[in-house]
């Protein structure tokens, strides 16, 4: 058991690196690599292979890119601190340990809510990101069979197309995606998935250099980074302001507990700062390298489209594989990837609820995995029909779906937030906070601390107003640039 730290109980614990821990006696991650890989396991996922990508070719690449790396420097790393330092000062689920440090600077009990919420968020993502983790096991399958050899985008557009009007097709793998999370998270993945990721996640990386080394030589490489990286200021709009923000805290797991139940591991004597700079430098990384080769290839072929939407990644993707020698098992390797990203981001989503239920109100683990995996599974068939019966059925334009993914990305999770900043950054006695950060370079901790305290709620509650404004009618940019 080598990554154990002062393990007294085995029980209920899960995650990856082969951690085995209790919640009874609280121990602790053996190094901070450790804590490093599970945080990653969960940040990297769907949202830097398949959202990124299609969220920056609807909102115009470049222009994009950068509100989006700028909600990662003054929001999401600041967040991501007081989420860990939450998590770690407190040991325990995220409701618990919002509700102990609240006692601790004599603030209200109401705090709590906080986490109550963040439990009920992780149940509406978890239920689409279970259809959507469903479509990549279907490409798997496809995949297997020698299905992209050779493919034209036409015909991968149709491989796509054929996927979302079969019900039954998504609902099966979303029902298979589902179970394997559930008996992860219901067994403790130390074992299985724990070995498994510790291999496949470096995998996965290796996998996007060598997709990032094929597009240099076979994509349009050129039009991909300038897509990226040609800033043009006038591509932005109102709506991807708030897209771009929501998805800083979707990308790295913010905003619903996710990251404070795995801070509630870190050993005491970790520098937060840096723990956080690599999550995020990693999970970035990875999204930054998904978007050059899937642009690479998008732009190299005629029949693909940068604003192709969810299916941007399913689409584009294959065409690449299958003009590839040994497409076969390139691209079966490839969706196992995909996949296994999902899976360790999805226990993520199920953790906080798993544990705050077996600890506060003693349900059997097995209990919590199974009735919060049948709820989001139930609620997951919504977002199933969304792209097919229910397709017509639209509120502005919107499906069930697209109403889902934005009240959780771009509303319930930049609220999380903004409260998990002002808990720490003003509502936290000072002295705790300052004791709990002490271990990093001080430069490094006050900096992220400043900006937790002033600039990042700054920030939150003016693009909240802003979004405000914008679906009432308002537009107050040009109010208060009138003379
Ligand atoms: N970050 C994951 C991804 O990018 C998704 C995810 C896992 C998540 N846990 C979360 C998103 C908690 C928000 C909150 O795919």
């Amino acid at each position: 058991m080598p990554f154990l730290g002062r393990l007294k109980s085995v029980q209920c614990w899960f995650l990856l690196g082969g951690i085995m821990s209790s919640v009874s006696s609280h121990p602790t991650w053996r190094s901070r690599w450790v804590f490093i890989m599970a945080a990653a396991g969960s940040a990297v996922g769907l949202g830097n292979l398949w959202k990124f990508p299609y969220i920056l070719g609807e909102n115009g690449g470049a222009a994009f890119l950068v509100l989006y790396l700028f909600c990662i420097v003054l929001v999401g790393i600041p967040v991501m601190m007081a989420e860990i330092l939450i998590g770690r000062r407190a040991r325990s689920n995220p409701i618990a340990a919002v509700t102990r440090l609240a006692n601790e600077s004599q603030l209200s009990k109401h705090w709590s809510l906080m986490g109550i919420m963040g439990v009920f968020t992780g149940l509406l993502i978890l239920s689409f990101y279970s259809v959507i983790a469903g479509w990549s096991l279907h490409y798997i399958s496809v995949a297997v069979q020698g299905g992209f050899t050779s493919i034209s985008p036409d015909e991968s557009g149709k491989v796509f197309g054929a996927m979302l009007a079969s019900k039954g097709t998504l609902i099966g793998w979303h029902s298979v995606f589902m179970l394997i999370s559930l008996l992860v998270v219901g067994f403790g993945v130390e074992k299985g998935l724990g070995n498994a990721v510790k291999v496949l996640m470096p995998l996965l990386f290796f996998m996007l250099i060598g997709l990032l080394i094929y597009s240099f030589f076979e994509g349009n490489f050129h039009a991909s980074m300038a897509f990226l990286f040609e800033f043009d200021i006038s591509e932005l709009t109102w709506n991807s302001v708030g897209v771009a923000f929501g998805h800083a805290f979707f990308t790295l797991s913010l905003g619903m507990g996710a990251i404070m139940a795995y801070g509630a591991y870190l050993p005491e004597k970790a520098p937060i700062g840096r723990v956080v700079l690599s999550v995020a430098i990693i999970d970035t990384l990875v999204a930054l390298v998904a978007g050059i080769v899937i642009f690479s290839i998008v732009f190299a072929h005629e029949g693909l489209s940068a604003s192709d939407g969810p299916g941007l990644l399913f689409q584009s993707l294959p065409v690449a594989f299958g003009g590839m020698p040994g497409s076969t098992v390139i691209a079966t390797v490839f969706f196992v990837l995909v996949a296994i990203a999902a899976l360790s981001s999805a226990i993520s989503l199920m953790e906080p609820a798993v544990a705050w239920l077996n600890e506060s109100f003693n349900v059997p683990r097995w209990g919590g995995v199974l009735g919060f995996s049948a709820l989001a599974w139930a609620l997951g068939l919504g977002t199933v029909l969304s792209f097919n019966d229910w397709s017509k059925y639209t509120l502005y334009d919107k499906t069930f779906f697209d109403w889902l993914d934005l009240i959780t990305t771009n509303i319930l999770l930049p609220l999380g937030g903004l409260a998990i900043a002002i808990f720490v950054g003003w509502r936290m006695k000072e002295a705790y906070v300052k004791d709990s950060l002490n271990q990093d370079n001080p430069v490094l901790i006050n900096l992220i601390w400043l900006i937790l305290r002033y600039v990042s709620p700054v920030i939150l509650l003016g693009i909240f107003t802003l979004l405000i404004a914008n679906v009432v009618g308002f537009d107050l940019i040009a109010l208060m640039t009138k003379d």
